[in-house]
């Protein structure tokens, strides 16, 4: 068996073009264009890659987009000052942080600075709190994406078992969150859990999200299973010169799963479309107005 590819690149596009779309009906009907802040502090080359493309694609599906780049040695009381004037903003619907911020900075009272209704990320505790109590909330993007993915290819995921492999506050806890809502049976699997192996071959869907080259093989896959691989890894090839690879060990796993996402072109594009989707559901919030279906959990 072979397993189908689930093409992330394609149904990102699909995503943003539903965005864009709801961002036309935003500014022909009600005379609102959506907008969103990123907030970059340093010179870290890997999120100014991040930071560019959310920019560029924040414009291309027609919303403004606000980019404030600050000095790594920014004041905790400059940050906050500046996250305080993007709150009161009426023209900023979402707010994003990059993370890792510098290590002067206290992240966790930096993110629950922003407005939870303006929280893009759904980082925010209060974020947190409604989506662990099944409220509506903002969702963190790169879950979002991962649950859109998996509805998209299975239809219902009532009752299926999924294990989610990390434990992270962006990934690995709000995916285990999501699925429960979607009534799966969930497992949330870390470096401590006894027998790895064996409870990875329980589930129906795994989701890989602990940030190590290929560490799930294919022979810990239940034949037939879906496999969501959240992980960016650049590895060294034999010939010389780079690659980027997932958790997941893509060639063993993708022979024996009924479906894979790919890495790159699987998760790593539905982040960045799922920002997109959280801000123009901040801005309908925002100002009253119907939510675009299909685009939040
Ligand atoms: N750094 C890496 N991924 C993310 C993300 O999803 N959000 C933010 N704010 N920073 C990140």
């Amino acid at each position: 068996m072979k397993a189908t590819v689930i093409d992330g690149k394609a149904f990102a596009a699909t995503v943003r073009t539903k965005v864009a779309e709801h961002v036309t009906r935003l500014k022909e009907v009600h005379g609102i264009t959506p907008g969103l802040a990123v907030v970059l502090l340093g010179e870290d080359p890997a999120s100014q890659v991040y930071v560019r493309s959310k920019g560029k694609m924040t414009v291309e599906v027609g919303m403004n987009s606000f980019e404030h780049k600050l000095d790594a040695q920014t004041s905790e009381e400059d940050l906050l000052a500046l996250i305080a004037k993007l709150n009161a903003d009426q023209d900023v619907h979402g707010i994003l942080v990059q993370l890792p911020l510098p290590g002067h900075l206290d992240s966790d009272l930096v993110i629950n600075s922003i407005d939870p209704a303006k929280d893009v990320d759904g980082f925010h505790i209060s974020n947190v709190g409604l989506l662990g109590t099944g409220q509506k909330s903002m969702v963190p993007c790169t879950p979002l994406g991962c649950l859109m993915m998996l509805r998209d290819h299975h239809g219902s995921l009532s009752g299926m078992n999924a294990v989610v492999v990390g434990r992270s506050n962006i990934v690995g806890k709000p995916m285990a969150q999501l699925l429960l809502g979607d009534s799966c049976t969930v497992t949330i699997a870390h470096s401590r859990t006894k027998d790895l192996p064996a409870v990875v071959r329980q589930a129906d869907i795994v989701v890989a999200a602990v940030g190590r080259p290929q560490m799930i093989p294919g022979d810990w896959i239940k034949p037939g299973a879906t496999v969501i691989d959240v992980g960016i890894n650049r590895i060294d090839k034999p010939e010389g010169g780079t690659r980027l690879v997932g958790d997941a060990d893509y060639d063993s796993c993708a022979a024996v799963a009924g479906a894979i996402t790919p890495v790159p072109g699987g998760v790593g594009p539905m982040t960045i479309a799922c920002l997109l989707a959280n801000t123009v559901t901040a801005c309908c919030r925002a100002n009253g107005l119907k939510e675009p279906e299909g685009l939040t959990a």
